[in-house]
């Protein structure tokens, strides 16, 4: 059982990396083999559109044939038991790094057809991390509860079931008195991390649990 976490924020131990090392324990707990990834310090880009990934009998068929850092993870993703994606919104949708390994991951399994399958190998376990400023309740305002659901839908459609955890409302500097912003309730974000993050960090630990059992 090998369970990769990959971490789509710059920052390697804030609330996304924090998490993902939490579910990595806890996949480790259960006796899996288990590893971090963190997409900042790769090389790579998006998607190039080469389609050498659906070329009929071509040698890269239903693989990304990009040779690059993401070519060796894209290997060991494939044959991974489960994979869980952590990412931060950034401007409403997932961050850059995430959004570039996504197309990778994602399009050398789609195929163009209604009736082959898609050419992902077989099912994972898998689950989808997401940090953010807003609160929960303001998701669905602010358009992110759609971003959520596709992501999670496409997950779906090429491994099987995908969990879905958030972690809302997160503290985003350790001293908001050295930055510009005067959008935040500082005190109430800094009794939610103390007060609620933990708990989530907790949750994570099970999830990892869960996925590699
Ligand atoms: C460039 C940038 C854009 C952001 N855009 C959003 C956003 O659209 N919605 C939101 O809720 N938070 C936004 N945030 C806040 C982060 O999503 C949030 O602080 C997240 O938990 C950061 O993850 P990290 O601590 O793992 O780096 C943004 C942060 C940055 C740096």
């Amino acid at each position: 059982m090998e369970l990769i976490a990959i971490n789509g924020s710059p920052r390697r131990d804030w609330n996304t990396g924090q998490l993902l090392e939490k579910v990595v324990e806890g996949a480790k707990a259960a006796g899996a083999g288990a590893r971090l990834v963190h997409l900042a310090d790769l090389q790579y880009t998006g998607c190039v559109s080469c389609f050498a990934c659906k070329r009929i009998g071509g040698a890269s068929y239903g693989r990304c044939a990009v040779r690059d850092d993401l070519t060796q993870l894209l290997d060991q993703c494939h044959r991974a038991d489960s994979l869980v994606l952590g990412t931060p919104f950034y401007f409403g949708t997932e961050s850059a790094f995430m959004r570039a390994f996504m197309e990778r991951l994602w399009f050398q399994y789609f195929l163009y057809s209604n009736r082959k399958k898609p050419l992902a190998p077989t099912k994972k376990s898998s689950a989808l991390i997401y940090t953010m400023n807003v609160p929960e309740a303001k998701m669905e305002e602010y358009g992110k509860t759609a971003i959520v659901q596709r992501a999670r839908q496409i997950m779906q459609f090429l491994f099987g079931p995908c969990e879905l955890f958030l972690s809302c409302d997160t503290l985003q500097f350790a001293d908001y008195s050295l930055y510009d912003t005067d959008l935040f309730d500082v005190e109430a974000k800094q009794k939610r991390n103390r007060e609620v993050f933990p708990k989530e960090l907790e949750a994570a630990f099970e999830l990892g649990r869960r996925l590699a059992s």
